[in-house]
């Protein structure tokens, strides 16, 4: 069975007052995960090792930094690379958010260069993809997004690719409170995992895990993780409040 999976991404919000506040609000609400469920904390960088100091102790309950750099280490003033990263313990990253490929310019090669130098470090990526307004509108999102999985991630080997994470985020979802429909989420869910299929084989691309994000919240989270192909969710603004990313997690199949 692949792994349910809540993720949240702080994005760049919280001091590390508010984040520990945060952290001890959702340990106090009881979360309690099945064998086959993670809950997933992209933090910011500064406060990563002192998240996972109060995860101690619990199970199922991980960290992941929200980017690393495509380069292995050097004069790149302000980066961290996934060898610091994998030097601290940390074991998942989110890759190719829709913001950093706005805000940063990060193209499909580059992209496809983070996967694997976070490979290579022993990081499992998150890799996120999805389409933008004007896409959705000419109805060309699965190809689309198949280019997107196409470019970054189809060089890698089935291992690499073996219960591998997918981030499916609408970038029209995100922030606008405009979530996509059960359908939609499922209809797209369920063509990524074909096109894995078609490229690693069915028992392969039933192994990976396909979170959906955008808009996600305590109200919608079950019915969303509820469709087939949906195992979870990468959530932006509710992850801030504890009592909806608990309800959140607590909506995973
Ligand atoms: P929201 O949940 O705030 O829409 O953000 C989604 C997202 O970008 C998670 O990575």
């Amino acid at each position: 069975m692949r792994k349910q999976i809540a993720a949240a991404n702080w994005k760049m919000n919280l001091t590390l007052q508010q984040a520990e506040q945060l952290t001890d609000e959702l340990l106090a609400a009881g979360i309690s995960l099945k064998e086959d469920q993670l809950a997933i904390f992209g933090v910011p960088f500064p406060y990563i090792t002192k998240i996972r100091e109060k995860l101690e102790g619990t199970s199922r309950l991980y960290v992941a930094a929200q980017n690393c750099s495509a380069n292995k280490n050097g004069a790149y003033t302000g980066e961290v690379s996934a060898e610091m990263l994998n030097s601290i313990g940390l074991k998942y990253v989110i890759i190719g958010h829709s913001e950093r490929r706005e805000y940063n310019h990060e193209d499909n090669a580059l992209l496809a260069k983070k996967v694997d130098i976070a490979f290579e470090n022993g990081l499992q990526p998150i890799f996120c993809c999805g389409e933008p307004l004007q896409i959705r509108e000419t109805e060309t999102q699965n190809t689309y997004v198949e280019t997107q999985l196409n470019e970054s991630l189809f060089h890698l080997s089935a291992e690499q690719m073996k219960n591998f994470i997918i981030a499916y985020e609408p970038i029209w979802a995100i922030g606008t409170g405009r979530t996509a429909s059960n359908e939609q989420a499922q209809e797209m869910h369920a063509h990524i995992r074909q096109v894995l299929a078609s490229k690693y084989g069915a028992e392969i691309a039933d192994t990976v895990s396909i979170l959906y994000g955008g808009s996600v919240k305590a109200a919608n989270a079950k019915d969303i993780f509820g469709q087939p192909d949906v195992d979870g969710g990468l959530v932006g603004g509710a992850s801030l409040i504890a009592t909806e990313f608990a309800a959140i997690i607590a909506s995973l199949k």
